[in-house]
């Protein structure tokens, strides 16, 4: 058996920063109440594409693990936010960076996305079918949010980051993995208007209604992360103090402290990014491991613990030993290009695009009676 090392990291982050306040020019909202109930101060907006955030990090990755794009076997694009589901995003990613030996494969567990496809190429490496991957977790959320609903629209950013992957001789990388899915909750979290089953009803693609119970959500994400996590470590044959960082989904601070206190993990072994960034789905992760890596706070040989939740109710909690490389080889001169615009400018832009009455809530609302008749909804579905 293979080991597969986690070689490269980088993020393709946008610069604009939409803050609490910038919200509450539009919601009804404050900067006290966001701070309070989430951790949150800030989050990103970003002016160019989810593809073109991905392709960013994975050269960064790439430069970072000194692996040629040519040499690249495997893409997998982790995210939620795409904006195609035909043809993949993958390939897009693949195409932008030249990468053409690349197999190109899209994961969709929602925030889970990164963990269950680092968890994937992993795998895959240790059996054989490739020898390097590249992992991504991006999401574009700030293009199709509801930003008249302010129980979700504080709650989101935009970013992306990615991972290197390559066999190795060394045990180290993902060293234990634990994934699994609350299903019964799966209509506690949900995003109406994307996919093939509104369509013919009226419904305009990324005219969303989203549908979130915030309070079942927590207590599930609280369970599911600390479970999850609890489980890895036993795996591993580890204690929660060999443990030296936690780099969770940062989907709220007060979640993060209720999966910490659950693991015994005290804060100060936390990464956390929430202030800065806000929830950016499956990006939060691998955005938090490369600051950590940044901020020097991962060293030769840590033992890095990864739990996350997201829609479905997927959860996952993964276990890496870092190697000995806390220093990118080299940096990639492939930045994202300049904002001319403000965060809230472009928020602006989307929101004059959306219709906060009637289309929307109206359409979806009948899609809704037409899955109940088919028989195709549960209970929360009305
Ligand atoms: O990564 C997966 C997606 N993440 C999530 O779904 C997040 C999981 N849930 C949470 O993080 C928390 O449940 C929230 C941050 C969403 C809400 O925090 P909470 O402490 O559970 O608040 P709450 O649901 O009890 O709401 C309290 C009040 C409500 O008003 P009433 O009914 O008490 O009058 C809300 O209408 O806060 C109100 N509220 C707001 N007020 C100001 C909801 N959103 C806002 C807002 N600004 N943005």
């Amino acid at each position: 058996m293979k080991f597969a090392s986690i070689t490269g990291w980088g993020s393709g982050m946008p610069p604009a920063v939409l803050t609490n306040d910038d919200l509450s020019t539009f919601l009804d909202t404050s900067d006290e109440w966001i701070t309070s109930r989430t951790g949150m101060k800030e989050r990103r907006i970003s002016h160019v594409s989810a593809i073109e955030m991905a392709t960013v990090a994975t050269a960064q990755a790439l430069a970072c693990a000194g692996l040629d794009a040519a040499d690249l076997e495997l893409i997998i694009y982790g995210g939620c936010s795409n904006e195609e589901a035909v043809p993949n995003s993958a390939s897009g990613v693949q195409y932008a960076l030249g990468a053409r030996r690349a197999a190109a494969m899209d994961v969709n567990t929602a925030c889970t996305s990164f963990l269950y496809g680092l968890a994937t190429a992993s795998g895959m490496i240790r059996t054989g079918v490739v020898k390097n991957a590249v992992v991504i977790g991006v999401e574009l959320i700030s293009r199709y949010m509801d930003w008249s609903n302010r129980n979700v629209a504080v709650l989101f950013g935009d970013g992306a980051a990615a991972v290197v992957v390559q066999a190795g001789g060394r045990d180290d990388g993902v060293i234990a993995s634990v994934l699994g899915c609350d299903a019964e909750a799966r209509a506690s979290l949900r995003v109406r208007g994307v996919g093939c089953g509104y369509a013919g009803r009226g419904i305009t693609f990324g005219d969303t209604l989203w549908d979130f119970d915030g309070q079942v959500i927590f207590k599930r994400a609280v369970k599911g992360m600390s479970e999850a996590s609890l489980r890895v470590l036993a795996q591993a044959g580890v204690t929660a103090e060999d443990v030296d960082l936690v780099v969770p989904h940062q989907a709220n601070l007060r979640i993060i402290e209720a999966v910490a206190k659950h693991a015994g993990i005290p804060m100060d072994k936390v990464m956390l990014t929430v202030q800065k960034y806000g929830n950016m789905s499956s990006a939060t992760v691998p955005v938090s491991l490369v600051e950590a890596l940044n901020e020097g706070r991962v060293k030769p040989g840590s033992l890095i613990l990864m739990p996350g939740f997201g829609a479905g109710l997927t959860y996952s909690a993964l276990l890496v030993r870092w190697g000995d490389r806390v220093q990118p080889l080299a940096v990639s001169p492939r930045t994202l290009p300049p904002c001319e615009e403000t965060a809230l400018a472009m928020v602006q832009r989307v929101r004059a695009s959306q219709d906060p009455h009637g289309r929307s809530q109206a359409g979806l609302l009948g899609a809704t009676l037409v899955d109940r008749q088919a028989g195709l909804t549960d209970d929360r579905d009305s």
